[in-house]
């Protein structure tokens, strides 16, 4: 069978970008992007996207009302795709069995019961959504035992796209993974799929795997990528405990080609709606499968970044002479990563939580992130006694300069390329002497803020 209509449930980080993109390779599919939240469907198809993506806006513009549609009408959208993909999110929950470790499964689940309810005929169902090993498998019962209609296809299509990137990723994938059931029917629905991803994906890059592989893939990829930050940033305490420099040894390290140079860079941990998640949903797998070794193995890396983030902050304490109460301390960059609003998991929220526990106060520069979104991050931190807490404590403003104004240290914590070139010279004018400049993203040239007059502290380079 050829796809004809497309339909995704869920319009989020995943759904809309991936949506769009093959909106734009294959006019001759209609893709609809629906979504319970109405406001953000009302952004998908306003001049402000709910997400910022370099390159999204101008494919989606290009698409949208002609093969691309973005609606809260799920039925209607369901009712007439031959191909669903399945992009709701899946937090790790935050009660009952698996609290903190397991994912939440509500939202696939309720899409699933929402397909089975409303399909008139069979349809291919594909998992996007990072989900558990064996999850395609419940979307199948759910299905078999609620729907009328019989010969559903179920595939796992796990999306390997990073933020900020989002767009080249899905223009250039290293691969894209289709794991499906072994039947006949099970390798036409996977064919399908890969055709729709032919049009512009080499054939060699398409691999297909069984359902379980591919499930375990997803979570095993981004366990393999956080670990790698962990490592590195575990070395970075070596580093800085014994005059060795991190960047030298990420070098020297990533020229073995068995290493590879790539996600070697120390920071002040990762973060990210994936890396903790997956990691912790692995670790909960594991136990689950009475393997608690192996679960205390990869539970390791969360560990680290914790210990990461943690360390980080100890050092400016230490450094600001074992106080930073009462002090102004600038946030440079909130994001997780640079060229994203997104804050999801971001260590710039438990590294300001960690300061504001010091009664420091916090101000906070990001270009792209909102500040509706820092107060709701930093909402529930538990040093705030009363609502005016926040703007007692925490002050957020749009230009780095002012931000710097009368500041005891500079912490950057997101590696946006603006930092790189402010006027330092102008920003160490502004602030308290000694002027601390704490480089969390390893990413300004620390001789020449030295030769400012700048205290500099980076992750994994002891300078004192
Ligand atoms: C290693 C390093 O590769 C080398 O750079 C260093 O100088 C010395 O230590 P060596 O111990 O000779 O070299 O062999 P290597 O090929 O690295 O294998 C080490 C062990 O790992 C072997 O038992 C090998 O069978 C095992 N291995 C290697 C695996 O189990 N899986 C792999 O994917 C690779
Ligand atoms: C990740 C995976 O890369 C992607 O394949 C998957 O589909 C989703 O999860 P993402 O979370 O968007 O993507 O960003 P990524 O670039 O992987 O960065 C994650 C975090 O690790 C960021 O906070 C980043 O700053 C940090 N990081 C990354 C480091 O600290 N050091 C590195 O060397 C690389
Ligand atoms: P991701 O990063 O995995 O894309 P997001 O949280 O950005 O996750 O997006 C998931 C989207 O899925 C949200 O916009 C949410 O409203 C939507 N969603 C969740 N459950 C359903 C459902 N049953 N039907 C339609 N949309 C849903």
């Amino acid at each position: 069978m050829s796809v004809k209509n497309i339909c995704c449930i869920g319009a989020g980080y995943v759904g809309g970008p991936t949506c769009t993109v093959i909106a734009d390779k294959c006019s001759d599919i209609k893709v609809t992007v629906v979504d319970i939240n109405q406001r953000r469907i009302d952004e998908w198809n306003s001049d402000t996207l709910p997400i910022f993506e370099p390159g999204l806006e101008e494919i989606v513009k290009r698409n949208r009302g002609k093969n691309l549609f973005f609606s809260t009408d799920v039925t209607q959208a369901v009712l007439e795709a031959d191909l669903i993909f399945i992009s709701v999110n899946t937090p790790t929950k935050t009660f009952g069995m698996g609290k903190g470790r397991a994912p939440d499964l509500k939202y696939i689940e309720s899409a699933a019961r929402k397909i089975a309810d409303t399909a008139k005929s069979a349809k291919i169902i594909v998992e996007k959504s990072t989900v558990p090993v064996k999850a395609a498998e419940s979307i199948s019962k759910i299905l078999k035992h609620n729907s009328k209609c019989t010969g559903f296809q179920v595939l796992s299509n796990p999306e390997f796209l990073a933020e900020g990137t989002a767009i080249r990723d899905l223009l250039n994938p290293d691969r894209v993974l289709i794991g499906g059931d072994t039947s006949k029917e099970g390798q036409a629905a996977i064919r399908a799929l890969s055709e729709v991803y032919e049009r512009w994906v080499p054939k060699e890059r398409v691999l297909t795997t069984n359902t379980w592989s591919s499930e375990l893939s997803k979570l095993t990829a981004n366990a393999f990528l956080a670990q790698r930050i962990s490592s590195i940033n575990a070395i970075s305490a070596v580093c800085e405990a014994t005059g060795a420099d991190v960047s030298e040894v990420s070098y020297a390290i990533g020229k073995d080609s068995r290493i590879g140079d790539k996600f070697l860079r120390a920071s002040i941990g990762f973060g990210g709606s994936c890396f903790q998640k997956d990691v912790l949903n692995l670790v909960y797998l594991c136990e689950a499968l009475n393997l608690p070794e192996v679960a205390e193995y990869w539970h390791q890396v969360i560990l680290m970044n914790n210990f990461q983030r943690r360390r980080f902050v100890n050092k400016i304490i230490k450094r600001l002479f074992g106080t930073i109460t009462g002090k102004k301390i600038t946030i440079y960059g909130f994001a997780f990563k640079k060229d994203t609003g997104d804050t999801r998991e971001s260590s710039s929220i438990y590294i300001t939580k960690y300061l504001l526990e010091e009664e420091a106060r916090i101000v906070i520069y990001d270009p792209k992130v909102s500040e509706d979104q820092i107060r709701s991050d930093l909402s529930d931190c538990e040093s705030f006694h009363s609502p005016s807490d926040f703007d007692r404590y925490v002050t957020i403003c749009k230009d780095p300069y002012e931000a710097a104004k009368d500041s005891h240290a500079l912490v950057i914590c997101t590696e946006w390329d603006e930092f790189v070139t402010l006027d330092y010279e102008r920003i160490y004018g502004l602030m308290e002497k000694p002027a601390f400049i704490f480089d969390g993203r390893l990413i300004l040239k620390h001789e020449a803020l030295r030769k400012i007059g700048f205290q500099v502290d980076v992750v994994g380079k002891d300078f004192s």
